[in-house]
């Protein structure tokens, strides 16, 4: 099967619309969490501008190892409540940063990462892990994005078995 990354058009709501329903028939009929999630961070990479990072953190024995992403090689393990993603994994809440240098204990991961967005992943009542955004750009992400990327994310966690 080869999968092409169509063209985003209309508003920035309209663009996340259809960036979910590519997402959808991506990962529909697949449950593994390692192919989803790389296939996920892949389109989203591709799909929207201004990114140097996109991918995924998941909880394993109390902390964050990083999954599949694409950009710069990143941090492997990041403490729960540490830095944006385990502030976002601790609190359950999405984090939109829009100078990370303003952010308390934010872990740079790549030294143009300047905003970051990351949408906790939540599973059965648990945080199961984060999908986490970088740009080189200052406050690039709004709540148009955390809006269509906690959709994103709950496509991915839908797919989830375990
Ligand atoms: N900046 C993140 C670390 C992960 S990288 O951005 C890929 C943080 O503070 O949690």
């Amino acid at each position: 099967m080869s999968f092409d990354i169509t063209e985003l058009s209309g508003d920035r709501s309209e663009q996340y619309r259809q960036l979910r329903e590519q997402a959808e028939s991506l990962l529909a009929g697949e449950t593994d969490r390692v192919a989803n999630s790389a296939n996920l961070a892949a389109l989203i990479f591709h799909a929207l501008p201004d990114l140097n990072w996109a991918g995924f953190y998941f909880t394993r024995g109390g902390e964050l190892v990083v999954g599949p992403f694409q950009g710069k090689p990143a941090c492997v393990r990041i403490a729960w409540g540490r830095g944006v993603c385990g502030t976002a994994a601790a609190t359950g809440e999405t984090q939109v940063v829009a100078d990370v240098h303003a952010f308390p204990g934010h872990i740079a991961c790549d030294a143009d990462s300047r905003s970051e967005i990351v949408v906790p992943l939540r599973h059965g009542g648990a945080v199961v892990g984060v999908l986490d955004l970088d740009s080189p750009k200052p406050g690039r992400f709004d709540e148009v994005d955390r809006a269509g990327l906690e959709g994103l994310a709950a496509v991915f966690v839908e797919t989830l078995s375990d």
